[in-house]
């Protein structure tokens, strides 16, 4: 059986859209869900700007108890920034992954930075911190909601820039949902291609019911791991029409269905995707929530 490698990213990318303060308790209990149900790797939270993202001001706390109460699941943050960073490390994260936009105009929009900033700043981290594995997100890949279509070549640039600070985690982002089959494929080989030695996720978000193909089609061009997110939440609040991820559990019964081995208990992710759906839903600003596997449930 062939792996695939799972990374819930419900707990910042979902949660970050949500309007009504989901309280710290709440956050804990649900990564404590996604964890037992076998996912070895889950992105806590973000250590941003409480004044861009209001939701992950309890980030801290989340991060913290995360760790504790699950000290065997790979925890890790996204940061925006040297002083994002600093807190995650304080919290205890040993894994963090910052964020640039292949696209000038989102980079703005997202992060307040050009992309010269945005590299010093890695650089910053980097060397502030030797120790904890930084991978970086680039987002807009495959489209950004203000320039349009983003080319191969400038993505190739966007990983060589990365690279040569050090980095080898890099996940590909399609932040709006606008990637097709033949061009992740594309996108996949021309990465792997010129940066063999680069481990490459794949972020896909499911505004056009093409999440669930797109990273099967990443995985099955040499992606190392696929970002979903649990009951489909999801959405950058800086990309006007971005929706829901790659629901977790869709995208594991699929694999599970197609041969993948992925080590997660899928009865589990259920149950977290519903507890998700039932507590969670109503609170969103207009993204849809994929709530199609929970109600369906597991039988088959
Ligand atoms: N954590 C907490 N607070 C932070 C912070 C961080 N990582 N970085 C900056 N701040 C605070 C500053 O202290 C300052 O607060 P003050 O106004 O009370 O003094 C304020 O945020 C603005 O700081 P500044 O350095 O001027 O940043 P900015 O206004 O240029 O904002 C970011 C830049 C990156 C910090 C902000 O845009 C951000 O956090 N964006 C997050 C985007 C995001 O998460 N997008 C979705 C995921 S892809
Ligand atoms: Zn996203």
């Amino acid at each position: 059986m062939r792996e695939a490698k799972i990374v819930e990213v419900c707990p910042r990318d979902g949660f970050q859209s949500v309007e009504r303060h989901i309280p710290a308790e709440e956050k804990i209990k649900i990564i404590g869900m996604l964890a037992d149900s076998g996912i070895k790797k889950i992105q806590a939270t973000s250590f941003v700007s409480p004044k861009a993202i209001a939701q992950m001001r309890d980030a801290s706390l989340v991060m913290s108890e995360a760790i504790k109460q699950r000290p065997h699941t790979r925890f890790f943050a996204l940061v925006p920034n040297l002083r994002g960073a600093e807190s995650a490390v304080a919290a205890g994260a040993k894994e963090i992954t910052t964020v640039i936009s292949l696209s000038k105009s989102h980079n703005m929009a997202n992060i307040r930075r050009t992309h010269e900033q945005s590299l010093e700043e890695l650089k910053r981290i980097r060397e502030s911190f030797p120790e904890i594995t930084v991978g970086v997100d680039i987002a807009t890949v495959f489209g950004c909601p203000f320039e349009g279509p983003q080319t191969v070549a400038e993505l190739l640039r966007m990983i060589e820039a990365v690279s040569a600070l050090g980095v080898r985690e890099i996940t590909l982002c399609d932040t709006i949902g606008v990637a097709y089959p033949k061009q992740v494929a594309n996108v996949m080989r021309e990465a792997l291609v010129h940066f063999p030695g680069s481990s490459f996720g794949i972020h896909i978000h499911d505004t056009r019911n093409m999440g669930m193909i797109n990273s099967l089609t990443a995985l099955e061009n040499g992606a190392e791991s696929v970002q979903v997110c649990a009951a489909g939440l999801g959405g950058c609040p800086f990309a006007p029409g971005a929706s829901g991820n790659t629901a977790t559990e869709d995208f594991v019964y699929m694999l599970e269905k197609e041969g993948w081995e992925t080590g997660i208990n899928f009865e589990k992710l259920l149950e977290a995707a519903r507890y998700i759906v039932q507590n969670i839903e109503g609170v969103f600003s207009g993204h849809q929530v994929n709530i199609t596997t929970p109600q369906a449930g597991s039988c088959c």
